[in-house]
């Protein structure tokens, strides 16, 4: 009996970098999928970490030991009919269904963190795409939740994979992963070994950090698109008096002219104001209405209620947006009223209602 010759297959890096992506994923697939609105900071930080691991996997996809390479397991047709035989050598490393796999997930994942600033950005004017469209978030958004729900097929497939995979080579890929070792047996698919070349590696790690950097500062530095405006010191002393004052930019213009043409009742109560300040705030209301922005309030309140043109809160995409929450909550003493947006949204006064603002109190 000889024992068996042990081979390092996985190396460190590599290692790290699975069980890291695998643990941020399920942080961002979670939050994403299940999470509320105070889960947004965990997404959005699980999901760079993610995309960050991934672009470290490419560098160290070029510079790193043997089965890391890229070239080690860059699948061909011949590659991957051969694999399908039952009798087909063992590759050490990844084997070409596998590599395709690695593969997608790396596209995907690329394509989940581009579109997520996208949606950031268009949607929620924040990030480094601020300067896009809302129309171009909402197309991120699509590609987003696509791209997730794929590479949430893609993660099933590759459990499905190895374990497969490990019952018709007879050891446990999983702990292979862990420890980074795999007995070498005879008829083992040939590999080209190659060192390692770690200061090249951390040479373009750096150079695609600095390159990361300067494409954010430089994109950063265009101004958002369609940002609601700052608010008029007449307006906000006139309509604060009962209530918060609403941005304009929270119902279209014709709601604000009838709105402003009616004080004298105004949601049963007596709002009236003297002519020369009637025309000077619904000037402005129109002026800013929510044709006048690109946020997502503006685009969602644009439509308003037949029977209640003037209530945000009795609109579809408000009555939609906030249908999960329970009725107790808006009588809490903290929050006394649907109407009360600044009692969750930290933001609401600048119109923008941003999910990095929502703060729902407790009681
Ligand atoms: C005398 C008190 C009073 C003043 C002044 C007042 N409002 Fe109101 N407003 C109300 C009440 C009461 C409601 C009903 C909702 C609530 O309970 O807060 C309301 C509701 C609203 C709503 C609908 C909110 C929702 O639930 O969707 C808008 C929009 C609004 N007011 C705009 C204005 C504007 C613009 C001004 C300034 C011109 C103004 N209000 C001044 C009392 C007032
Ligand atoms: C009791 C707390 C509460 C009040 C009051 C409230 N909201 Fe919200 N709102 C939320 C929560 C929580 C969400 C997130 C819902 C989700 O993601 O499931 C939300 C989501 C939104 C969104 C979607 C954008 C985003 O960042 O997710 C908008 C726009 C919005 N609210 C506008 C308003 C406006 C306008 C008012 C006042 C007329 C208002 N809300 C009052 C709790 C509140």
């Amino acid at each position: 009996m000889t024992s068996p010759v042990l081979v390092r297959v996985w190396d460190r890096p590599i290692r790290l970098f699975h069980w890291s992506l695998a643990a941020c994923v399920a942080v961002a697939a979670a939050t994403g999928f299940l999470g509320g609105p105070e889960a947004i900071r965990w997404h959005v930080g699980a999901g760079l970490a993610s995309v960050a691991l991934v672009l470290a996997r490419i560098v160290w996809g070029f510079t790193g030991s043997t089965h890391a390479r890229f070239r080690d397991f860059t699948p061909s047709r011949a590659s991957l009919v051969e694999h399908l035989r039952t009798d087909s050598p063992r590759h050490l490393g990844h084997n070409p269904l596998g590599a395709l796999m690695v593969f997608a997930l790396i596209g995907l994942m690329l394509l989940i963190g581009v579109s997520g600033l996208a949606l950031l950005g268009g949607m929620f004017k924040t990030g480094p795409l601020a300067f896009w469209s809302f129309e171009a978030g909402r197309v991120g958004r699509e590609f987003h939740e696509l791209a997730a729900w794929a590479v949430l097929g893609l993660v099933v497939l590759h459990l499905g994979g190895v374990m497969l995979e490990s019952r018709r080579s007879r050891e446990n890929l999983a702990r292979a992963m862990l420890t980074g070792v795999k007995e070498a047996r005879p008829g083992d698919h040939p590999a080209r070994e190659v060192p390692a070349r770690v200061p090249l590696a951390v040479f373009f790690l750096l150079l695609a950090g600095a390159g990361l950097w300067a494409a954010n500062a430089s994109l950063a530095a265009r101004p958002p698109q369609g940002l609601p405006v700052a608010f008029d010191p007449v307006a906000r002393a006139e309509c604060s008096a009962c209530h918060m004052a609403y941005h304009p930019s929270l119902l279209p213009a014709a709601s604000w002219r009838g709105l402003m043409a009616g004080l004298s009742d105004h949601f049963g109560e007596d709002a009236s104001l003297d002519p020369v300040t009637v025309a000077e705030v619904e000037g402005w209301l129109v002026a800013h209405a929510a044709e006048e922005a690109d946020t997502l309030p503006a685009h969602a309140f644009a439509l308003t209620a037949p029977d209640a043109p003037f209530a945000i809160t009795e609109s579809p995409s408000w009555k939609r947006l906030h249908g999960d929450l329970p009725d107790a909550l808006f009588e809490r003493t903290s929050v006394r009223s649907r109407s009360n947006c600044v009692a969750c949204h930290a933001d609401a006064e600048s119109g923008l209602f941003s999910p990095f603002s929502i703060h729902v109190p407790k009681e």
